[in-house]
């Protein structure tokens, strides 16, 4: 993977949304077609023997490489979304934010036992909205979990790994 054009496209904002937040700005990133085909040839490298059969995109910035992995792995694509937005049977997972409580959700139709499923998000900073997917997504008793970022906020959030259970194999494209 060639990093520094992905650092090269990387926007970081400072103080942004708050002051002392360094916002790093994927969207930039995606604009950028060397950057979409480095991302999504790197997570068909760490992928590409494992046997995905589903990749579950969390609203709203992991949808984009989700769908670009699942052509290359030859996957199909979950959305998991914000409450209200999906228009079938559900299941659904409540967490702690900051302030007050949050909800995902996923079609009751859309994973099945059979499935070996790479849950994608763009960043792992406190790492609650991904525990709440894994949690969600072990609701339907896939074969196996695998959870990947771009962007893992390492050195701010050093222990977010620690909370995804330790059958569940973590991966970051980019680590700061
Ligand atoms: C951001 C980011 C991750 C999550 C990471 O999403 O895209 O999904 O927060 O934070 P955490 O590890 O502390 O849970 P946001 O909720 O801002 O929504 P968006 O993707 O729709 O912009
Ligand atoms: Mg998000």
């Amino acid at each position: 993977m060639n990093k520094q054009i992905l650092l090269d496209n990387l926007r970081v904002i400072p103080d942004w949304p708050i002051k002392g937040v360094h916002f790093r700005d994927v969207t930039t990133m995606f604009k950028s077609p060397e950057c979409i085909q480095e991302l999504s040839n790197a997570m068909y490298d760490l992928y590409k023997d494992k046997g995905i059969t589903k990749i579950v995109g969390i609203e709203s910035r992991g949808f984009v490489l989700s769908s670009a992995a699942a052509y290359l792995l030859h996957a199909g694509i979950v959305l998991c979304r914000k409450p209200g937005k999906l228009p079938c049977e559900t299941i659904q997972q409540s967490y702690a934010k900051e302030y007050g409580v949050d909800t995902i959700e996923i079609h009751k139709d859309a994973i099945t036992p059979d499935d070996v499923v790479l849950l994608h998000d763009d960043l792992l900073a406190t790492g609650g909205t991904m525990k709440a997917a894994c949690d969600l997504v072990k609701k339907f008793h896939p074969k196996k979990i695998y959870c990947n970022f771009i962007i893992e906020l390492q050195s701010e959030f050093p222990h977010a790994r620690d909370i995804f259970d330790k059958d569940i194999e973590v991966t970051s494209l980019l680590q700061f």
